[in-house]
């Protein structure tokens, strides 16, 4: 009991001497992050939070890009304004460009104190691949993983098919793994090479962008089906088998007809057949008979 009046003393000398400095500041959260993403061309919009026990307090936030103020940043000129609605303080700035990623401040505008939060602006991270390949047994397999956002987001693979749940491809695991760096980007093992492809090989694989900043992780999935090497022989298989039976049937025929005629040209008496000279000297013969 007296603990608690003690306590409640307490407090309120606390609040008296506090009332005008009880000002919370906080960031607007994006994915349970202090951060923005935003696309290029598209407006950017930053947003705090300054709430104060005091309801006739008048709050101002102050603005920095990179610790600097934002009404002294050049390349934000005509491009940026602040607004205000409740406890809500905006930063809009217009025509998101690269430069404009960066650490933006939003600060207690007060002699008393300074609070400050930190927002971390960055370009929408997105990984893309093609939605599905269809490659051959043994031949090399090469998926692109693109990653568009600034700063890239790091990337990992990961393999499932109808047997077995998503599972980390790695070089070490697999040695037919290799990956690539897209140079373009400057993204690390944004290539998956796999060569000497098995039948088994078939499934899904999914790229995933760990994006800066704590942001949420991205993916997306690409098919992989695998034909046997031997596919593509089999239509040319089955025309030479067709091929072969047919010269096998034209010549069974010709001897056939070639062994009639020759019967036929030995009990016949007038023979119009020259196919052999003994055949002919024969036919003589029995002609001058
Ligand atoms: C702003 O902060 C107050 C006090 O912390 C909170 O009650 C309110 O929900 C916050 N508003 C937003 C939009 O985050
Ligand atoms: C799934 O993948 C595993 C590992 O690569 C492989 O052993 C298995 O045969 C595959 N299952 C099917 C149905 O392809």
């Amino acid at each position: 009991m007296k603990s608690s009046v003690l306590c409640c003393i307490f407090s309120s000398i606390f609040l008296v001497d506090f009332v005008y400095s009880a000002v919370t500041l906080s960031a607007v959260l994006q994915d349970g992050q202090p951060i923005v993403t935003f696309s290029l061309g598209k407006q950017i919009v930053i947003s705090c939070n300054a709430t104060s026990d005091d309801k006739n307090a008048k709050i101002e936030v102050e603005w920095k890009k990179n610790d600097v103020n934002i009404d002294e940043v050049s390349s934000l000129k005509d491009r940026h304004r602040t607004t205000k609605k409740g406890s809500i303080h905006k930063l809009h700035i217009d025509d998101g460009r690269e430069e404009d990623i960066d650490k933006y401040t939003c600060a207690l505008d007060d002699d008393k104190e300074s609070k400050e939060v930190d927002i971390q602006v960055f370009t929408k991270p997105v990984v893309k691949v093609q939605r599905s390949i269809n490659t051959v047994e043994l031949e090399v397999l090469k998926i692109r993983c693109t990653v568009n956002g600034k700063p890239p987001s790091n990337v990992t693979w990961y393999y499932s098919n109808e047997t077995m749940a998503d599972k980390e491809v790695t070089e070490i695991d697999d040695d037919r793994i290799t990956f690539e760096k897209d140079e373009e980007r400057g993204v690390e093992n944004a290539v998956l090479v796999k060569s000497n492809i098995q039948m088994w090989d078939r499934g899904v694989y999914t790229c995933v962008g760990e994006p800066p900043f704590k942001h949420r992780l991205i993916n997306d999935t690409c098919m992989v089906r695998v034909k046997d090497k031997y596919a593509a022989l089999w239509p040319f298989l089955g025309i030479v088998a067709e091929v072969f039976v047919l010269c096998a049937i034209i010549l069974i025929y010709e001897k056939k007809r070639n062994k009639t005629e020759l019967e036929e040209s030995d009990t016949d008496q007038s023979p119009d057949q020259k196919n052999t000279p003994d055949h002919n000297k024969d036919s003589n013969l029995r002609h001058r008979q």
